[in-house]
């Protein structure tokens, strides 16, 4: 059986189930692949620390590029900008296909990388960055191709829902409730990404470039978080019929003729029957509106270790199959940023 070394960067949350479900599945794998993935090692920054799943000791590794000098296909799970920009660059420079869930890197740096991956040949796939386990990138950036997209909306942080569902439903406070989203693996190593709303402003940076087909960044988005909330907020808004969530929005607006996308992240009061107010816990839910598809509605696990190593595996086959047999040829040398874009995203995995 031909073999795939996929180096993984990252084992924590979401890299330890990523590490279990290729060890554990392994077989189911190799048969639906046709190829073996082989778990090359794992870049951590304490090899010695005991992980949610645990390796043979000397798969851990603080020598990243001696792993992905190794590696066909790359699986960044370390989170924040740099070592992690860097490290992805390697990877392409060195002709291996990359999966991430880094939504704050492709939020900032996006164009970068995908031009690096478009120029050399390589795909970049990150259906993980946004919503946990949520197919959403894919639907947004394919099915919907032929259509016009008006409008993305919707809950795409999991741990400021659990946050504001907790504080709703138990009385629990702020900070118990964030402590407790830590605990279950859904909050960012820095959980100010959270609660002020940049992870979801990067997320609809990241829905907005699909859903609108151009290039949006972090620095796009008007966002407000969630810090400002208190338990009478919550009083309030309950004894009027209403629920605090915060909502991530991206829309097509014209003005005086001129077309435009706005983007914004705000705490917002939504009546009870709402749809979108029973989505509780870590769970997110996005609504797309397009012209003749009408809406559409995405709903499930948007945080957490297996969830999100769900949406990672599914690149990783995906990119497998292709790397296994054989796919489209290498991607035209892009002119401009937003070609590059569009180029770098025809080389993911879909
Ligand atoms: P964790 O903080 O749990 O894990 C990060 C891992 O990366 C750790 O193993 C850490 O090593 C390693 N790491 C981080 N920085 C370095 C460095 N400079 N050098 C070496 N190793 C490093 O993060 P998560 O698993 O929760 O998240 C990973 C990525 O996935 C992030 O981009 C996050 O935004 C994204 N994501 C997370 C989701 C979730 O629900 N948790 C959902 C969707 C996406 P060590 O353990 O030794 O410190
Ligand atoms: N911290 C993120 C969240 C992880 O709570 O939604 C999933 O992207």
């Amino acid at each position: 059986t031909p073999v795939l070394n996929v180096a993984l960067l990252g084992g924590g949350t979401v890299g330890s189930q990523v590490a279990r479900i290729l060890t554990e599945d392994s077989e189911l794998l190799t048969e639906r692949i046709g190829a073996r993935l082989n778990l090359a090692g794992v870049f951590v920054r304490n090899t010695a620390a005991q992980r949610d799943y645990q390796l043979p000791s000397l798969l851990y590794t603080t020598d990243a590029e001696e792993l992905i000098s190794r590696a066909d296909i790359v699986i960044e799970l370390m989170g924040g900008i740099d070592p992690a920009r860097e490290l992805i660059l390697a990877a392409i420079n060195r002709g291996a296909a990359v999966v991430t869930g880094n939504k704050a890197l492709l939020a900032t740096h996006g164009t970068e990388l995908f031009t690096a991956a478009a120029d050399q040949g390589v795909q970049l796939s990150f259906e993980a960055s946004v919503c946990g386990a949520i197919p959403i990138l894919r639907p947004l950036r394919d099915s919907l191709s032929g259509d016009r997209v008006t409008r993305v909306m919707g809950i795409a942080n999991g741990t400021t829902n659990y946050i504001l569902d907790q504080m709703d439903t138990t009385g629990i406070s702020f900070g118990d409730a964030l402590a407790e989203a830590q605990r279950l693996g859904y909050a960012e190593a820095d959980p100010t990404a959270d609660i002020a709303g940049h992870d979801a402003a990067a997320k609809v940076a990241i829905l907005a470039s699909l859903a609108f087909q151009a290039p949006f960044t972090l620095d796009q988005v008007d966002c407000q978080g969630i810090t400002t909330i208190t338990a009478e907020d919550n009083e309030a808004a309950a004894a009027a019929g209403f629920v605090i969530k915060l909502l991530a929005i991206a829309e097509r607006v014209s003005t005086n003729g001129d077309d435009g996308v706005v983007l914004r992240v705000h705490p917002t009061l939504l009546p009870r029957e709402h749809p979108l107010a029973a989505v509780r816990g870590a769970y997110n839910a996005v609504f797309v509106e397009a012209e003749n598809a009408g809406e559409l509605m995405f709903y499930g696990a948007g945080a957490g270790g297996e969830a999100t190593a769900s949406a990672v595996m599914g690149d990783v086959v995906s990119i497998a199959k292709r790397l296994q047999h054989g796919g489209p040829g290498r991607p035209h040398t892009p002119k401009t940023s937003l070609d590059a874009l569009e180029i770098g995203h025809t080389t993911t995995s879909y």
